[in-house]
């Protein structure tokens, strides 16, 4: 496949085995990418991305990479009157620490761009979703300001419910337009192969 100079970049895709990430790693691969796949069973690598020392380890053993994709990033979803502080830590360490640390600790290992996953709970707004909203919010707000003092390009995709994952979450997002979940990987393309820095992604 023609895919001009953006060809056989080394990538490091966090998440790759899970529903978005097995499809960023398809159309990567698709566009002959080299792809390291990083998660915490079943990868290249693994990697808990809530333990910094792990994501120091990660990068340790990866070497250097153009870029980096995160599919990954857990959130408790409960009613806001059943959140303990315990689970707005874990989702905040889940999504946006993690996140955060893998840019914080990959600038000394990547060259090119980094792209995070967010999603539609930071502009939509549900019952139970009070931590998913926190934490894509977060990461938003991150991207466009570290894009000002990173050397490397940083952008965020941030998708709607995946048709894939309407069996599981559909009741929940009732009334929402899934997209297949292609449509977001191909924003991570967007984001890796592309030029621009401090983006959001919005699909769907
Ligand atoms: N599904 C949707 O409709 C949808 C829509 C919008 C946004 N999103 C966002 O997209 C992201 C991925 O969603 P998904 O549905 O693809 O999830 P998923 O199928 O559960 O996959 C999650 C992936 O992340 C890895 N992972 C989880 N925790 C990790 C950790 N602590 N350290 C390293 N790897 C970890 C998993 O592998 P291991 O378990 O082996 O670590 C797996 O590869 C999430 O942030 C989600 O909020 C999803």
């Amino acid at each position: 496949m023609d895919c001009g100079q953006a060809c056989a970049m080394r990538i490091l895709l966090v998440g790759a085995s899970g529903i978005l990430g097995q499809s960023v790693l398809k159309v990567l691969r698709e566009r002959s990418h080299e792809v390291v796949t990083a998660s915490r069973k079943d990868s290249d690598v693994s990697v808990d991305i809530t333990d910094p020392e792990s994501i120091r380890a990660m990068y340790e053993q990866v070497g250097r990479v153009d870029a980096v994709a995160s599919a990954a990033g857990s959130v408790p979803w409960l009613p806001f009157g059943e959140l303990r502080h315990q689970d707005v830590l874990d989702g905040v360490v889940g999504k946006v620490i993690s996140q955060v640390e893998l840019v914080r600790q990959g600038a000394a290992h990547v060259t090119g761009s980094f792209t995070l996953i967010t999603g539609v709970l930071a502009r939509d707004f549900l019952r139970t979703g009070t931590v998913a909203s926190l934490a894509n919010g977060a990461i938003e707000s991150f991207v466009r300001a570290a894009a000002i003092e990173l050397t490397q390009r940083v952008n965020a995709v941030s998708p709607t419910i995946f048709t894939e994952s309407v069996d599981a979450y559909g009741d929940l997002f009732a009334g929402f337009e899934p997209v297949p979940v292609r449509q977001a990987a191909n924003a991570y393309v967007r984001s890796i192969e592309g030029h621009q820095t401090g983006q959001v992604y919005e699909i769907g």
